[in-house]
């Protein structure tokens, strides 16, 4: 028999099927399965397994994260959307009263994108670059409550932290996959997650988490910070 449980973060089940535990999100969309993942129906609702292997959010919940930023209502922009496996379970989780901006830069990639967002009218695909978020905020109802922010590249932390300055106020989240291979080829893990920690550091982010996701993530880092100084 199959066993579904609210998680301790709202939005977020786990479901017990043959021992096998995992985590979930109730499906806005009952019936249709986004990246291959298992569908469970229990009488009226559907859920939908999120995969740890597949998506770093899922991941860094799986590897302890005490803080989700991520609920019911939220306002959220993520950066790096490419196809939307994440931002899919995102959707689930923010529900008809809330809203998941979805940036990505691939035209290719960005189409599949659009044909989610056709059937779940609280994501809204933006084709641009994270880097210019002055281009894209005539897009963007704010403010943005919570920054995802997921590109792998070697400015990472400072495409995050414009996009706050952009978007945010006081008490909003940014939440950032570290992809230590992305930033520096040679360097020792430890000093490239050092790095990136400080630069946030720096411009008055609070680190709130900072979670390994190895060996779910091979060399990534998972940081969840916090806006507690004025950005201007
Ligand atoms: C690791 S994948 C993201 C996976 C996704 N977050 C998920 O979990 O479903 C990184 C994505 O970021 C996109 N990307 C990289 N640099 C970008 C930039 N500067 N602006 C927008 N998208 C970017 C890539 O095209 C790629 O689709």
């Amino acid at each position: 028999m199959v066993q579904v449980e609210r998680y301790k973060f709202s939005g977020i089940y786990t479901v017990v099927d043959r021992e096998q535990k995992s985590i979930a999100t109730k499906s806005l969309v009952p019936g249709t399965s986004v990246y291959g993942e298992k569908l469970i129906k229990i009488g009226e609702d559907e859920f939908r397994l999120w995969a740890p292997r597949r998506s770093k959010l899922a991941a860094a919940i799986k590897q302890g994260l005490t803080e989700m930023p991520i609920q019911p209502g939220s306002k959220v922009l993520y950066l790096g959307a490419a196809s939307g496996t994440t931002v899919s379970h995102c959707s689930d989780i923010v529900g008809p009263n809330g809203v998941v901006y979805g940036v990505e830069f691939s035209q290719r990639t960005v189409r599949d994108l659009v044909q989610l967002a056709a059937t779940r009218p609280n994501i809204l695909p933006i084709l641009d670059d994270a880097r210019h978020p002055t281009r894209y905020a005539p897009l963007v109802s704010g403010p943005i409550e919570v920054v995802y922010q997921d590109v792998a590249q070697p400015d990472q932390a400072s495409i995050l932290y414009e996009n706050l300055r952009a978007f945010c106020s006081f008490g909003a989240w940014g939440m950032l996959a570290i992809k230590a291979r992305s930033i520096d080829s040679i360097s020792n893990l430890d000093e490239i997650y050092s790095r990136e920690i400080a630069f946030l550091d720096s411009k008055g982010l609070d680190i709130v988490e900072n979670i390994n996701l190895d060996p779910l993530e091979k060399d990534h880092r998972f940081i969840v910070c916090r806006v507690t100084e004025d950005m201007s």
